[in-house]
């Protein structure tokens, strides 16, 4: 088998470390240095189980959160593939989706699930307007190359841009249309991350399991006067797709 010729994981049974640990990090370490490269096979549960002497349940739990973790997807009936390397985002910028997309050289796109005139109090005290301010909801699942990366929940403030609930989203960018058709420039945004686990309806969304790893943010992004604030945001990207990066200096 090609299997057994290539991949030598090292399991130590004498070790306090689970075996299933021990041979997920041993895969994991395989797709990192790139013996194993992207959309390649990986070994199955079966032949796992008969190369290392370990039980089925130790196998499939290996590559069960070496799905979860983003580093191989499974095809129904094919078995399982080394995933393409996660989407690294910068902090440091206050970049668009699509910005974002083409600088690597995907595609951007959308699938737009709601548009509607809202009033809510709770984004409004989060941008500190008045509570019976009108917004432009805007809820998109955004895609790149077509895949599901993100779900994405805006909220305009309508004063400045009536009439954006009549555009179509699905292939335009807001952060473009919000500066050439109504010539606000956007200076700067305030932004939070935190770590959550995608729930039913983001799972199907998105195309993962629910209780995949996700990561929810929030922004608040401010007109180029630096405090007139615009838009409110809430996303939950794949946390199997993305990583973030943020560059630090020493005091
Ligand atoms: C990113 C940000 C969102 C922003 C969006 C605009 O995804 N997380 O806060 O609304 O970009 O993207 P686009 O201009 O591609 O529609």
């Amino acid at each position: 088998m090609e299997m057994k010729k290539r991949l030598v994981l090292p399991i130590d049974r004498g070790s306090p470390l689970p075996i299933y640990y021990q041979l997920k990090e041993a895969l994991k370490q395989q797709i990192e240095s790139g013996v194993l490269k992207p959309h390649e096979l990986v070994p199955s549960e079966r032949e796992l189980e008969e190369a290392y002497h370990i039980s089925r349940m130790t196998a499939r739990r290996a590559l069960e959160e070496l799905e979860a973790e983003g580093y191989i997807y499974r095809v129904q009936g094919k078995g399982s593939f080394v995933a393409e390397p996660k989407i690294r985002q910068g902090l440091l910028w206050l970049t668009s989706f699509t910005e974002d997309m083409r600088e690597r050289g995907m595609r951007a796109g959308a699938k737009v699930l709601k548009v509607k005139v809202v009033r809510d109090e709770r984004v409004a005290r989060r941008l500190g307007v008045d509570p019976g301010e009108e917004f432009v909801m805007l809820q998109r699942l955004r895609l790149a190359d077509g895949e599901p990366m993100a779900l994405e929940t805006s909220y305009l403030r309508r004063r400045f841009c009536p009439g954006l609930e009549e555009h179509d989203f699905t292939d335009r960018s807001l952060y473009r249309t919000l500066q050439e058709e109504f010539g606000l420039r956007l200076g700067r945004a305030e932004q939070t991350v935190e770590a959550k686990v995608a729930d039913e309806f983001e799972a199907k969304l998105l195309e993962v399991r629910p209780g995949t790893p996700m990561l929810s943010m929030e922004r608040i992004t401010y007109l180029d006067d630096g405090h007139t604030p615009i838009e409110y945001v809430r996303s939950v990207y794949r946390g199997d797709r993305y990583k973030l990066f943020v560059e630090l200096k020493r005091r």
